[in-house]
């Protein structure tokens, strides 16, 4: 018999193209981990659709997300047994409070090679400051905004005659790959 699924959820705010790469990876048979549930706190958010065609539950959590509301989802998520949280381009910085009922169960993708370019606009800067390469960072969320322990970097190469898109392009497919794979070392460790 096939061992049971790892249950995931997943944080987003908007495209959700990271999210897409879990689900999919999910899906596979061979997989080791479900997206249970996913959060995200724009109504809005197109990531949102996949995640409903795919069957998923779906929760939207209030841009003020007090003391009482994380401490509801913290229960809902307990509930279901979620065994890590994955922040997928969500835009929203957690509060310790949030944070210290999942400690070390918490991951974010970055979009760039860390401690470089925390924050927004990171692609804009480090074609500005004419970096060679930029990237992408997966790391455990700590308080500090992009700042935990690093569990992988990827470096992608940046042009002479790149532009933001096409850099950010490159980075995407990159953490588009990466997320999935990571997520299944950390679920079978
Ligand atoms: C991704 O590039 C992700 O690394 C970034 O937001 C984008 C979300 O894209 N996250 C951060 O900047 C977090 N600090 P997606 O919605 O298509 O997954």
């Amino acid at each position: 018999m096939s061992k049971e699924k790892a249950n995931i959820a997943v944080f987003i705010s908007g495209r959700g193209t990271n999210l897409r790469a879990l689900i999919l990876r999910s899906r596979k048979k061979n997989c080791n981990y479900k997206i249970a549930h996913v959060i995200s706190n724009k109504k809005n958010a197109a990531g949102l659709k996949f995640a409903k065609k795919n069957k998923i539950t779906t929760k939207i959590i209030s841009q003020s997300f007090l003391k009482i509301e994380q401490k509801n989802l913290a229960k809902i998520l307990i509930n279901k047994n979620i065994k890590f949280i994955c922040l997928a381009g969500f835009m929203k910085i957690l509060s310790p409070y949030f944070l210290n009922f999942f400690k070390n169960k918490i991951i974010n993708i970055h979009p760039s090679l860390l401690p470089k370019y925390k924050g927004l606009n990171t692609h804009q800067r480090a074609l500005k400051a004419k970096e060679k390469f930029s990237g992408c960072t997966i790391h455990f969320v700590s308080k500090e905004l992009d700042s935990g322990k690093i569990i992988v970097k990827k470096k992608v190469r940046i042009f002479k005659n790149d532009t933001l898109r096409k850099l950010e392009k490159r980075v995407l497919k990159e953490e588009n790959k990466l997320y999935p794979l990571v997520l299944e070392k950390l679920v079978s460790s």
